[in-house]
């Protein structure tokens, strides 16, 4: 078994500048996938531009999510422990450099963790922050399978490399889809991916991928209207950016009934 679901943890929030300094060098920028030489961040990945992903969040539990309202941020069910009152999250919003003082920060009032989730599946929920943030964009869920292949985009300020540590800096990267027949063959996940409610998004050679605290992150694309549309959220792999171990994501398109009504409740 080999479900890497472990996010970061409150160990974080003792993360130096330093830290991140030591690996938020821009110099492997050009590193490709495949080619075994980890890029600045999301494994693989380049910086992204200020502005670029204005829906990125950082949640203080090691964790990534897509603002998906003004007070609603979508993450992973295994980024949260239940669901009910829950004060004890950040999130921090507006800023690719988590030290800007243009940040924008929020805390938590609810935790809505997917029902049924039980670390198999099901892995979404819905953080809500105690005031709206009414001046990013949000991203908007796919409610189709439409877009549910083609190439992707990951983001986060999870680890640059497997074992590695987290970014100061928000990284970015695109990956290709992978289809369930592929993802689920013998030389990959030989069947552990929840076929209806995961999609897998990676190069066979692996090199790019996401990996520890990119978790709850979300994974998107353009839509037929070049907007922004979600299509995962990042959930887990074996380890990180390995050839034949592609990324695996919820699914958001199966759960978009169900992640619209908890929205409409919450
Ligand atoms: N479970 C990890 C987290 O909590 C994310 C794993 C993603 N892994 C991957 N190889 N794509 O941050």
């Amino acid at each position: 078994m080999v479900k890497w679901r472990i996010f970061v943890g409150t160990a974080l929030a003792a993360l130096t500048v330093a830290a991140w300094g030591a690996t938020a060098s821009p110099a492997a920028a050009s590193a490709g996938p495949g080619d075994g030489v980890a890029g600045p961040s999301v494994v693989g990945g380049t910086r992204a531009a200020q502005g670029e992903f204005p829906f990125m969040v950082r949640l203080s539990m090691g964790c990534g999510g897509a603002l998906y309202s003004p007070t609603l941020v979508l993450t992973a069910a295994h980024c949260v422990s239940r669901t009910g009152a829950n004060t004890s999250i950040t999130a921090t919003l507006g800023s690719v450099d988590l030290q800007s003082s243009s940040r924008i920060t929020r805390t938590s009032n609810y935790v809505y963790r997917a029902p049924g989730y039980n670390g198999n599946g099901d892995d979404w929920a819905f953080i809500r922050l105690s005031s709206p943030v009414t001046t990013l964009a949000t991203l908007p869920i796919a409610t189709s399978t439409a877009y549910d292949s083609g190439t992707f985009t990951i983001s986060g300020w999870g680890a640059a490399r497997e074992g590695g540590a987290q970014q100061r800096y928000l990284l970015k990267a695109t990956v290709p889809f992978v289809s369930d027949s592929t993802c689920n063959s013998s030389s990959m996940y030989g069947g552990e991916v929840i076929a209806a409610e995961e999609i897998c998004a990676g190069y066979t050679s692996g090199g790019v991928d996401t990996c520890q605290g990119d978790s709850g992150g979300p994974m998107f694309r353009r839509d037929a209207s070049n907007a922004w549309i979600q299509v995962g959220i990042v959930s887990w792999g074996d380890g990180c950016a390995r050839p034949n171990k592609p990324g695996v994501y919820t699914q958001v398109s199966y759960f978009s009934a169900a992640i619209r009504s908890a929205a409409a409740s919450l």
